[in-house]
């Protein structure tokens, strides 16, 4: 069976905000010869069919404990123990291999038909710029190809790293692949803990970069004032005021006004970020009043300087479901259409388990997954490397 003929692939990614496991099993259709196209151009797929099909997915959380060791590892700068780092590296591919098998199961298809396992794993830290640039994801892809018996590609992010790329993001591969429109020009925003997005103009270079954040701060400090893990459609936010000139004073942070290939991550937008920035005496709902304006503003100021002639923005992640932000990119968004990928076919939560899936896929085919005006890598790279399976 070639890489290329086999359609089953499995989609596995935790992100920044580390609240579980996202698994995604899709069929994607494939042209017949296949087409020797760059994977984000759309001429990969078989006319007059659906592109993709998402058979299954799920989010598995992670165990309390699981949680705490990441957001540890996550936010402490450079004393972990490398012993934490090994045994983390091998739970959390155990936790992923575990997420695949479950998925698997309760699907009732046979582990031999997937072609391969994408496998992002958890970045428990990204600097991708100045000396010696790296990013680190984790999530033992050993672990996974033994447990589950099948093919796992994994590390995507560092030979574009190597290349002088951010190594991220690498989702605009797949937006560009399956949602761009032939005329018009669309933005997908993925509200993770980051917010990324891309510009998909019909011609043109893609675009794609990270606005800054979109719930890390948000979940941050409703975990030190509520003791949630999110502030739920964001109604403690909407309870709040924003304080709009501590928000101009956020916005002169430099990572926004920097201008793209950019990436960030809990390196720089976390609580010390904060409390380093608010003023004595504010109402912590007014904090989150401001912290929700602070997302929609910078996603909204990066859209207007960078977005072209955009006139559709389409999220994803699980931002869509903070209603009060929602609402708020809406506001400032007044000239666009602001909508989910559902609208396009593809279930927001899932958008970046099936990227990870399809960046399998163009590993396996021998093309490359970055796009090289997104990331700034020197050229185009094949992504991740290929861990074998055991015979099942
Ligand atoms: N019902 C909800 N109300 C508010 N925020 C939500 C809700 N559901 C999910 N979120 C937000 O989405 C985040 C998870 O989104 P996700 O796309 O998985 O991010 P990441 O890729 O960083 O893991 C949560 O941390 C939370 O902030
Ligand atoms: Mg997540």
């Amino acid at each position: 069976m070639t890489a290329a003929a086999a359609s089953l692939y499995l989609g596995l990614i935790s992100g920044t905000s580390a609240d579980g496991i996202d698994a995604a099993l899709v069929r994607f259709h494939f042209a017949d010869p296949p087409a020797k196209a760059r994977p984000f151009m759309a001429g990969a797929f078989a006319k007059n069919t659906p592109r993709l099909e998402v058979l299954a997915a799920r989010t598995f959380a992670y165990s309390d404990s699981l949680r705490g060791r990441i957001l540890e590892l996550a936010t402490r700068d450079g004393t972990i123990a490398l012993d934490a780092l090994g045994r983390l590296d091998v739970d959390i591919g155990a936790a992923f291999a575990q997420a695949a098998i479950t998925l698997l199961d309760d699907a009732d298809i046979p582990r031999e038909t997937i072609a391969a396992i994408g496998s992002h794993g958890q970045t428990v830290r990204h600097r991708p710029d100045g000396a010696s640039p790296f990013t680190l994801q984790i999530g033992d892809p050993s672990v996974i190809a033994e447990r589950t018996g099948i093919l796992t590609v994994a590390d995507f992010r560092r030979a574009d790293v190597a290349a002088g790329g951010q190594g991220a993001p690498l989702l605009p591969a797949l937006h560009a692949a399956v949602l761009a429109d032939a005329t018009i020009t669309r933005a997908i925003l993925n509200l993770g803990g980051i917010a990324n997005l891309t510009l998909l103009t019909p011609g043109r270079d893609v675009l794609g970069f990270d606005t800054g954040p979109a719930n890390c701060l948000l979940d941050t400090w409703a975990a030190r004032h509520l003791g949630v893990a999110c502030d739920e459609n964001g109604d403690w936010a909407r309870s709040g005021t924003p304080d709009r000139a501590l928000l101009s004073r956020w916005l002169a942070e430099p990572y926004f006004a920097a201008p793209p290939p950019k990436s960030s991550g809990r390196e720089v937008f976390n609580l010390d970020w904060l409390d380093a920035r608010l003023p004595p005496g504010i109402a912590a709902a007014d904090v989150q009043a401001t912290l929700l304006a602070l997302s929609a503003c910078s996603i909204a100021d990066a859209l207007r300087r960078h977005g072209r002639d955009t006139r559709e923005v389409y999220a994803c992640g699980g931002g869509v479901h903070n209603a009060a932000l929602m609402d708020a990119l809406r506001h400032e968004l007044p000239d666009m259409r602001v909508d989910t990928t559902a609208a396009l076919g593809l279930d927001p939560d899932y958008v970046e388990a099936v990227g990870f899936a399809w960046l399998a896929h163009a590993r396996l085919a021998d093309l490359p997954g970055n796009i090289p005006s997104v990331t700034g890598a020197r050229g185009l790279r094949r992504l991740g490397a290929i861990h074998a399976a055991r015979s099942l």
